[in-house]
């Protein structure tokens, strides 16, 4: 219960027969944080205002979309030419879909180099990797809304891809169609679950904050924070960081909205879609570029001459596997230290790592022949190593550096001019 004096008596009465405002102190104000955060913490609430304006330019659009293939492309360039401030919504929302990646993206590597995703996370990462699938669920039904050349041509490609499952295949097609050719009844169904989606993505995100104010935020030393020395009150500290972070967030996101809007966009989906005319290259929005190499450079997979799996099936494995392996990460590193700081080798391979998504991701932006294979097939082999053998083998023969006895240590350490 709220036991401040200076509580207004409104507060007190509601507070008493709803506690929101101690959840809220508890939460929000008081909430235990380690004192030694950076500023690669603030991704996960910058994530959240996001995902806030998605939901909110999303509503608005929709209030001026037709959903039918006739006229959603015509409904789109009404909302650019005639609808008050359309033109804005749109940027907002298109642009918004690359932020979010970029944000989300950067929370994920964050994740990744000070092994947050350790126990006792586990299920505060599982949770995450649940709604990384879900949003580039809803960003691919998103894209085909506009009903131009890429998203008519996108949605044909990977709706195809279900139909390498062995003896399924061409159902499942036809069941996510709606019939036996991308038409309207995909659009209606992609736009229905485009509008539902984010909301299930807010249900995981309040599953994710709940799981970490469980377990409480890890730290750059990934040593324990322990209660009280090592920490400090949410409010008015991490309120202030993260809205610095926002303030430059929505610097770089307008800056973009009103002097690059297009940066991100594709030209041939200024083009209404027509079945009758493929573009000559077909490619995704920038952040599935990765995943997309990895889906079509696979080769067949032989065993003594015999095709056991065909290429565009194995492509669809890998392409899901890339995700799914994800999950399995706290359990692959088995190493006791969390943060990379305190690994040497492991630091090492999280930055080849990373270059080796970049490599996926130009891969992905160009037509899979000559060496643009060789370099997809050596970046996707590398993807799964990278998980399967190199973080495993990294977590039992790495000799980590001494750690801190405790964040506070380490602190005045480094204000005493010793990096710990
Ligand atoms: C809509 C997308 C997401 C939102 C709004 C979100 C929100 C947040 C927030 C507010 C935090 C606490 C602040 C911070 O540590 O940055 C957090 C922590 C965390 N998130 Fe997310 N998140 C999202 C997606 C993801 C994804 C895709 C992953 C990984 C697959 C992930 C993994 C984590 C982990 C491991 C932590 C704990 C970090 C730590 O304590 O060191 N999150 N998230």
């Amino acid at each position: 219960m709220i036991t401040s004096k200076s509580a207004h008596p409104v507060v007190k009465w509601i507070d008493e027969r709803l506690p929101v405002f101690t959840f809220l102190n508890r939460e929000l104000r008081d909430y235990p944080t380690p004192r030694n955060l950076n500023y690669w913490w603030s991704f996960g609430s910058i994530a959240g205002v996001v995902l806030v304006v998605m939901t909110l330019t999303g509503i608005m659009l929709a209030m001026q979309y037709t959903a039918h293939m006739d006229y959603a492309f015509d409904s789109v360039e009404r909302i650019m030419r005639d609808v008050n401030y359309g033109w804005l919504l749109r940027y907002l929302h298109m642009n918004g879909g690359s932020m979010f990646f970029i944000v989300v993206y950067i929370h994920l590597f964050r994740g990744i180099y000070f092994g947050s995703y350790k126990s006792p996370r586990e299920i505060l990462w599982a949770l995450g990797v649940v709604i990384l699938l879900l949003m580039m669920a809803t960003a691919f039904m998103g894209y085909v809304l506009p009903w131009g050349q890429m998203s008519f041509w996108g949605a044909t490609v990977i709706t195809n891809l279900f139909s390498a499952i062995p003896l399924v295949g061409d159902s499942i097609v036809n069941w996510l169609w709606g019939g036996y050719s991308i038409a309207n009844p995909t659009l209606t169904r992609f736009y229905a679950l485009h509008y539902l989606f984010p909301f299930l993505i807010f249900v995981v995100v309040a599953l994710h904050l709940v799981a970490l104010h469980m377990v409480k935020s890890n730290n750059p030393l990934g040593v324990d924070a322990k209660e009280p020395q090592d920490t400090i009150p949410f409010h008015p500290y991490y309120t202030a960081k993260d809205f610095f972070g926002f303030g430059v967030f929505f610097l770089v996101y307008l800056g973009f909205v009103f002097f690059a809007p297009d940066f991100f966009g594709e030209p041939d989906n200024y083009i209404p879609a027509n079945p009758l005319a493929t573009p000559p290259h077909i490619v995704p929005e920038w952040y599935f570029l990765p995943f997309y190499a990895i889906l079509r450079v696979v080769p067949d997979i032989e065993v003594f001459g015999f095709i056991l799996v065909e290429a565009k099936l194995a492509g669809v494995i890998l392409m899901f596997g890339s995700i799914l392996v994800l999950f399995f990460l706290p359990w692959l590193d088995s190493s006791k230290v969390r943060s990379a700081r305190f690994r040497p080798i492991f630091k090492q391979f999280f930055w080849i790592f990373l270059a080796d998504c970049l490599l996926l991701g130009w891969v992905g932006a160009n037509p899979p022949e000559g060496s643009f294979v060789v370099l997809g097939r050596i970046g996707t082999a590398f993807y799964f190593a990278y998980f399967i053998i190199i973080i495993p083998l990294v977590a039992r023969f790495e000799k980590p550096l001494p750690l801190p006895s405790s964040v506070v240590s380490s602190v005045l350490n480094e204000k005493k001019g010793e990096r710990s």
